[in-house]
């Protein structure tokens, strides 16, 4: 159960989760909210969240996996009004869901390029960004209560519950990430970049880098001034904006 007014009491937003679909379950939140795009049911700004999702969707079509009712997954649906918002919106989601976490738990976690979620090597938390004519839909997914994990992901997964040793309430979590996303909108793609950096576990780190069916050893050098993961490969540096990392 997803206590509303709990959600509400901590919203700070102007227009970030002002308006919110909250379902008990559905096959995936982004899905839930591009059939509401299509019947023009949803507004920038409103939020679908669900307690259950049956197809919960990954980056790179993986499946995304949660506990009924633990989780907290869902979709915030953002105007394309903005030519930079396709280069912030993956660097500030990741940022703010960093952030909400620390207002709300103290818990000190770091994102891997792109946009996961990490507590030391463990994942706790996905952001999927999907586009349609007009809008962006960006779906979160972050495992709070969640004490069991897929057998598919139970090595790298990990949950808020995991580690702290406590129950976290889902709706202030949620608002803290609303409240920080908005705020972030009006930052310069460069002082998002700087942000971005500082949460980032492996800056300057050996990594392996799995891109277009191969596996390179490189140096993560950072973000480029465009947003893009600048690697240094065979003493060059090559810029990269889509791939997974491996610790
Ligand atoms: C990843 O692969 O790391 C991205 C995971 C994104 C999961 C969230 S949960 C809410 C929204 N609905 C989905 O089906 N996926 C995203």
């Amino acid at each position: 159960m997803f206590f509303i007014p709990l959600f509400s009491s901590n919203l700070t937003t102007n227009k970030f989760g002002r308006k919110i679909e909250y379902l008990r379950t559905v096959d995936s939140t982004n899905q839930e909210a591009k059939r509401m795009i299509d019947k023009n049911y949803i507004q920038s700004g409103n939020i679908v969240i669900s307690d259950e999702q049956t197809n919960g969707q990954g980056r790179r079509g993986d499946k995304w996996f949660s506990s009924p009712g633990k989780s907290l997954t869902f979709s915030l649906l953002i105007k394309n009004e903005d030519p930079k918002l396709i280069q912030k919106l993956p660097l500030i989601c990741g940022i703010s869901a960093i952030k909400g976490i620390k207002q709300l738990t103290n818990c000190n976690c770091t994102l891997k390029w792109p946009n996961d979620i990490m507590y030391e090597n463990s994942k706790l938390g996905g952001i999927l960004i999907e586009q349609t004519k007009q809008h962006f839909i960006i779906g979160i997914g972050i495992n709070v209560n969640d004490s069991t994990f897929d057998s598919s992901i139970e090595k790298e997964a990990s949950s808020l519950y995991s580690i702290l040793g406590r129950p976290i309430q889902r709706e202030p979590l949620l608002a803290f990430i609303l409240n920080n996303l908005e705020q972030s909108l009006h930052l310069t793609l460069n002082e998002i970049i700087i942000k971005w950096e500082s949460y980032c576990a492996h800056m300057n780190a050996f990594i392996k880098f799995h891109n277009a069916n191969e596996i390179i050893n490189a140096k993560f050098l950072g973000l480029n001034n465009e947003g893009f993961a600048n690697m240094e490969l065979n003493q060059e540096h090559k810029i990269f904006n889509s791939g997974v990392i491996q610790l």
